[in-house]
């Protein structure tokens, strides 16, 4: 796969754009079941920090399978594809010196480590989103979970396929707890 080609370095790196933008480049990777509210915090953190004067982009689990991702459904294979190319895009957006927030299920645990691995352990932070399925099915923005019960929506995440909770992750947000505006100043606070 890689045969024949050659890394190809250019004269500006990584440290060079940060100096410009004023900021360090970073993923923060939110992590947790549908409609545990990682879209939603990640909106908010985007306008702060964008309040703040600070360069971000966000990647979203629903919006890249309209475009990048269109090719790939929800089987455990096109899932961990799905990882593997958001995990490699949001590396390339760090690397370009932006805040990248990141907003997938990203239900295996493998796959968030390679994201991890792909932008660099120091510029990456994993953000457990955590609202139980119960919750989560309560809240059915989309009503998803409801047709996932009915068996209308095969391999869905929580209730006929599976999610491997983070086991060391830099923040754990409790959506079920915690009020929007608390969740958001905790992932500030990483900075
Ligand atoms: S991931 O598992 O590959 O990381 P991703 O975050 O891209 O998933 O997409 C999840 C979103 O797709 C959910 O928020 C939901 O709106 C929608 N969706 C559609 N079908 C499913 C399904 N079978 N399981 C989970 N989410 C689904």
């Amino acid at each position: 796969m890689v045969d024949n080609i050659k890394w190809h370095s250019g004269e500006i790196d990584k440290a060079a754009r940060e100096e410009l933008l004023g900021q360090k480049g970073m993923v923060l990777w939110f992590t947790g079941l549908s409609g545990s509210g990682k879209s939603t915090i990640a909106v908010e953190v985007e306008k702060e920090l964008y309040w703040r004067g600070k360069a971000s982009y966000r990647l979203d689990g629903d919006n890249l399978r309209f475009g990048l991702n269109q090719d790939l459904g929800f089987t455990a294979e096109d899932r961990i594809e799905n990882i593997r190319r958001i995990g490699e895009v949001a590396a390339l957006f760090a690397d370009a010196g932006l805040i990248t927030l990141a907003s997938f299920i990203s239900p295996y645990k493998a796959g968030r480590e390679a994201a991890r691995q792909a932008a660099g352990k120091e510029n990456f932070k994993e953000i457990y989103v955590k609202a139980d399925v119960e919750t989560c099915a309560e809240r059915d923005p989309k009503g998803l979970y409801a047709r996932a019960r009915k068996g209308e929506i095969e391999n869905f995440t929580g209730i006929s396929a599976p999610y491997e909770e983070p086991e060391n992750p830099d923040l754990v947000v409790d959506t079920k707890s915690l009020s929007l505006e608390q969740s958001v100043e905790l992932v500030l606070g990483l900075f």
